[in-house]
């Protein structure tokens, strides 16, 4: 499962035209986005969070599989925010269930950067070193 929620009706999100970097905390993996490479998979929208997470190896939990049906791929962004798509309604009514939810919070199966910033990410304890099944 992946790509966007066919029920909901998305603005047009800005693209990045430049590269840019996303540093992954607390590991401090730092990864560089080219947006010739964008997107990476199929999960979540196109070039979001979750995106270049999963396009790096990174694991960020999506039960969901990136429709905005859950809260699981739940991280804080905690530079650069202003450089991502604004969170609809739909977003913040998930992220309400989000353990840890903070004014920083997004889905990021929902964020997706336009690389006018380089951003930095927390993925949330809970969500890390979970025990998965299938990926
Ligand atoms: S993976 Fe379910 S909301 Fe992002």
């Amino acid at each position: 499962m992946g790509g966007s929620n066919p029920y909901i009706q998305y603005p047009s999100i800005k693209k990045p035209t430049k590269k840019f970097k996303v540093t992954f905390v607390p590991e401090g993996k730092v990864v560089e986005v080219d947006p010739a490479q964008l997107p990476f998979g199929e999960t979540g929208l196109p070039g979001c969070i979750l995106d270049i997470a999963m396009g790096h190896g990174i694991k960020i939990d999506h039960a969901c599989g990136g429709v905005s049906a859950c809260s699981t791929c739940h991280v804080i962004v905690k530079k650069g925010s202003k450089s991502c798509n604004e969170a609809e309604d739909f977003e913040l009514d998930m992220l309400d269930n989000a353990p840890g939810n903070t004014m920083n919070s997004r889905l990021s199966c929902q964020a997706v950067p336009d690389g006018t910033e380089d951003l930095e990410v927390e993925i949330p304890g809970w969500n890390r070193n979970l025990a998965r099944e299938g990926q």
